[in-house]
């Protein structure tokens, strides 16, 4: 979803690029226009080199600048078409003047003629004085905004620039962040779940010095970890070794080999509503491992045994409600594997990834899969692992649905003959189309 980002003027336009990333972890496509005393604080170039996109400063055509630094529009409708292009309309910071502008319908800069052209939701954070903010004027605007629609995400107390204390402060960029998801519809859709999610590679030490591991970087699980975070969810995230920052305020438990992993998980998984295990863990570990390190002697043969299989423990002791999602490697036959890896395992459903495809799964920002259930393939497409993640997790609250039957069409043609009744049909071992070749209609 797209989002445009107003930045006016007063110190506070400096945060504006951390609510810029803000709205990105959230996977929401940012662009931003600046009004003309905004960027006497904050260059535009910023701004460009944060979304990769011009930054829109101007009305009108501006000529001789650089593209990435300027608007350069094409023409002086273009805030038509960005109105258009926009889910929603975020101010942050929101200026007294600007304020005032929208309260009275001014449209004199591109912010001001966005605001009037668009028909998406508009959301204004304030940051000014606390005079400013307290004078009836401002408060009066802010009022006929409110009755007009706006969403006015109100300023943080405290020490403000100017050196005095009270209201005017820029909300927190995660809040502002998550007024626009609400505001998005894309609500916490997961609050009250408790999320389990496994990430990364695990390791298995073969010596003090060296491991057997796999080239799972953890991406695809901290991914789901933020998205289930910002849906609401509390997350306790269980971490192979990874380069990656955790998302802030997931638990983090941090492990190294497929055993502590298996610990782990195990201790927390009765809090859990949900359990995704996204983790590539080691289905073996070197026999012995040697104190010292190993020598070059020639050749060697190093014994491996099978580690548990977690997954399949998980299964055993799920308690009722509790939704577990596995994911499967493959590198070939998709689907026939991943179905059989679902029945085998007793899972709710299953990602299948394709790691054999260049460009995506281990270690890429990008992924492609299958999102697999008893009677269900839904075809994720190849996309950014964030986006990837949020596709998961509303599929996965869709599992929560009430599943009483699935008509299937073909074409555009219902046929009584294809009504399937998803929850007393036994599993089917065959292998089903993608959903994308079939159609159904759920009825509950
Ligand atoms: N898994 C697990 N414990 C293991 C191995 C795998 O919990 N010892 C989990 C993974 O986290 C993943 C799922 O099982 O959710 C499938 O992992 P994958 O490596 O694709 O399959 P395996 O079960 O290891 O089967 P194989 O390697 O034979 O394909």
């Amino acid at each position: 979803m797209k989002v445009m980002v107003g930045v006016s003027g007063g110190i506070a336009a400096y945060k504006a690029a951390e609510v810029v990333r803000a709205l990105q972890r959230q996977a929401l496509e940012v662009r931003v226009v600046m009004t003309e005393s905004a960027q006497q604080f904050v260059q535009p170039l910023t701004f460009a080199a944060l979304t990769g996109h011009k930054v829109i400063t101007n009305l009108w055509p501006q000529t001789g600048e650089s593209e990435l630094s300027t608007d350069s529009m094409d023409s002086s409708i273009e805030h038509i078409a960005e109105a258009q292009w926009a889910d929603a309309l975020v101010v942050a910071p929101a200026t007294a003047n600007i304020l005032a502008k929208f309260a009275h319908g001014m449209a004199d800069d591109f912010l001001t003629t966005m605001y009037l052209a668009t028909t998406a939701p508009v959301l204004v954070a304030p940051a000014m004085n606390v005079n400013m903010w307290e004078h009836p004027a401002t408060q009066a605007n802010l009022e006929t905004l409110k009755q007009r629609g706006v969403r006015v995400i109100e300023p943080g107390s405290g020490q403000l620039a100017c050196g005095m204390v009270g209201p005017g402060r820029l909300a927190e960029p995660e809040f502002i962040a998550n007024a626009v998801l609400n505001a998005l519809g894309r609500s916490h859709d997961l609050a009250g779940e408790v999320v389990l999610i496994t990430a990364g590679g695990t390791r298995e030490a073969l010596d003090p010095v060296r491991f057997l591991g796999n080239r799972s970087s953890g991406k695809m699980g901290y991914a789901l970890a933020e998205a289930a975070q910002s849906r609401g969810a509390k997350v306790i995230l269980v971490s192979a070794p990874s380069a990656l920052y955790p998302p802030a305020h997931c638990e983090l438990v941090k492990v190294t080999t497929a055993d502590e992993m298996r610990a782990a998980v195990l201790s927390r998984m009765s809090e859990a509503t949900l359990v995704i295990k996204s983790a590539a863990v080691a289905d073996y570990r070197p026999s012995i491992v040697a104190d010292q390190k190993l020598k070059r002697t020639g050749p060697m043969t190093v014994e491996l045994l099978p580690t548990e299989d977690i997954l399949a423990e998980v299964v055993r002791r799920r308690k009722p409600g509790q939704l577990i999602v596995g994911f499967a490697a493959e590198t070939e036959n998709q689907l026939e594997n991943g179905r059989a890896k679902l029945l085998r395992k007793g899972v709710d459903a299953i990602v299948v990834n394709d790691v054999s495809r260049p460009g995506v799964g281990f270690d890429s920002d990008r992924n492609g899969a299958t999102f697999l259930t008893a009677s269900t393939a839904i075809d994720l497409p190849e996309m950014p692992k964030r986006t990837m993640a949020d596709r998961i997790l509303d599929e996965v609250v869709g599992l929560r649905r009430p599943q009483s039957l699935l008509v299937e069409l073909s074409g555009m043609e219902s046929d009584a003959a294809n009504i399937v009744d998803s929850q007393s049909e036994p599993f089917d071992s065959g292998i089903q189309p993608p959903i994308s070749t079939r159609r159904q209609i759920m009825i509950e």
